[in-house]
């Protein structure tokens, strides 16, 4: 069985574009010697992560997470057990998503594309963080 935990964090100061990248560069690396995949979304100073893999792992993870000083606050979303990944090829897929570009894309002009969007859960997730923004 492959454990999950999904969760939202809040950056403790602008982080760069240089920052980031030695993140992820470090996350990549742990992750791939704990069997730890998943996928990291960062919108305009929040992060939503979801972390998949051994439980043992996944949560010894998301410890040096919430401790990390990087992040102000950090808050769990959901965590249980599913039968396949959903990043199998990532050890930590990355994106950036512009609170414009989630505007955008439910406008899109096609109605399945932009009636999906406005209903998928990632989407809704950032919008409500980006409310008061
Ligand atoms: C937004 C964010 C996401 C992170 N994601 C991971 C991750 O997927 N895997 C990981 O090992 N560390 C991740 N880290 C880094 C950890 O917080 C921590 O610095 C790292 O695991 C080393 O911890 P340790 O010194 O306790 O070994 C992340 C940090 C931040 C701020």
């Amino acid at each position: 069985m492959i454990f999950y935990l999904l969760y939202y964090g809040v950056e403790s100061y602008p982080l760069s574009a240089t920052d980031l990248e030695e993140l992820l560069i470090q996350a990549r690396e742990k992750n791939l010697s704990l069997d730890i995949t998943g996928s990291l979304l960062y919108c305009e100073g929040t992060f939503i992560q979801l972390l998949e893999g051994p439980e043992d792992h996944v949560r010894s993870v998301f410890r040096s997470i919430e401790k990390d000083q990087r992040l102000l606050a950090c808050k769990l979303i959901a965590n249980d057990y599913i039968q396949q990944r959903y990043f199998s090829g990532w050890s930590m897929h990355y994106e950036e998503v512009a609170a414009k570009t989630i505007k955008e894309m439910e406008t899109y002009p096609i109605a399945e594309v932009s009636s999906y969007l406005k209903q998928s859960p990632a989407v809704k997730l950032l919008k409500l963080l980006n409310r008061n923004k």
